[in-house]
């Protein structure tokens, strides 16, 4: 398949430019592309003609969302959109990335595809929408929602990834607050880059839960993070309410993996074994 990927700085796009191993990969960078510019999208495929279009750019600050509304649906609804329509001229797959956070939290139980969202920030709101807009107009697509990502390139978008953050924190010898009271499941992006290369080789379009298997407090995270550094720093729970971010998040938001089993495929190795392989190549 030729693949055109776009976002292809970010730490998903990075991983799966190495798993998608079959294929011809073109990478398209937010400074060669901006999925806003429809000319510019279209321009880009009928010059490569590609077989897929493969979407990891998004507007992903969770707390910016908030007070950025326009460019929030910008990207991660129109700018979907314009993907969209690329996708039906040419024939092609769209592959597009959602997120747990489409879910409310309440239920402590794990989301299957078929539950009904209830996005309860701007951010989840227009992830929604681009949901929305690929469901309704695609004509042959796979939506992935994942959680909690984690990848070697960092998410430049928020200036790297939270293991490395909670690694350069505890180096430096601060004393480290993490909510308890938010729980997900942490997923490497090298496992999701890998689960998904065998999945866009079928046909089995639609809508796919992918995270690593299991589930943890983001406290609890940082706490095995630290654990397989062997750091000891001061890290103490805090709640949602006392660390004030501006965007509502979710309390529970671990994804079941249901579709992509029911299409059989293996699942998900635990979160713990992904996040210890990380550490063990990831760069000191
Ligand atoms: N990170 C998570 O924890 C998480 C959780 C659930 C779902 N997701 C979803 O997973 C996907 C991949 O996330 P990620 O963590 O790999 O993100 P990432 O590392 O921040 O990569 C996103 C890339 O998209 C680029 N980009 C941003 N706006 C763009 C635009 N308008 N046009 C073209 N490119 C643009 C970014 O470039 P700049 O950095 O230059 O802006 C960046 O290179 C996203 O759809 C995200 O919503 C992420």
């Amino acid at each position: 398949m030729r693949i055109l990927l776009f976002g292809a700085n970010g730490q998903l796009a990075q991983d799966l430019k190495v798993a998608l191993t079959e294929d011809e990969v073109i990478g398209l960078t937010h400074g060669e592309i901006d999925i806003r510019d429809y000319p510019a999208v279209e321009a880009a495929a009928k010059k490569h003609q590609p077989d897929c279009l493969l979407n990891t750019a998004a507007f992903h600050r969770v707390d910016e969302c908030e007070d950025q509304v326009e460019p929030s649906f910008a990207v991660n609804a129109a700018g979907v959109h314009n993907l969209v329509r690329v996708a039906n001229q040419c024939g092609a797959v769209l592959v597009h990335f959602s997120t747990d956070y489409v879910f409310e939290g309440v239920q402590r139980k794990p989301r299957v595809e078929t539950d009904a969202p209830n996005p309860q920030s701007i951010y989840a709101l227009s992830k929604l929408a681009g949901e929305l807009i690929v469901r309704r107009y695609a004509q042959k697509y796979f939506l992935i929602r994942t959680c909690g990502l984690y990848g070697r390139a960092g998410s430049g978008g928020k200036g790297g990834n939270f293991v490395e953050t909670m690694l350069r924190l505890a180096r430096a010898g601060k004393p480290i607050r993490v909510v308890s009271d938010q729980v997900l499941t942490p997923t490497n992006t090298k496992d999701l880059a890998e689960k998904l290369a065998p999945l866009l080789h079928t046909n089995k379009y639609g809508l796919y839960h992918m995270t690593n298997a299991g589930e943890c407090s983001w406290c609890d995270f940082a706490a095995e993070i630290f654990r397989l550094a062997g750091l000891t720093p001061d890290l103490q729970p805090t709640t949602s309410a006392a660390f004030g971010a501006k965007a509502r998040r979710p309390a529970y938001s671990v994804l079941d993996n249901l579709a992509y089993r029911n299409a059989s495929f293996a699942d998900f190795r635990p979160w713990q074994e992904a996040l210890a392989d990380y550490m063990r190549t990831a760069k000191p």
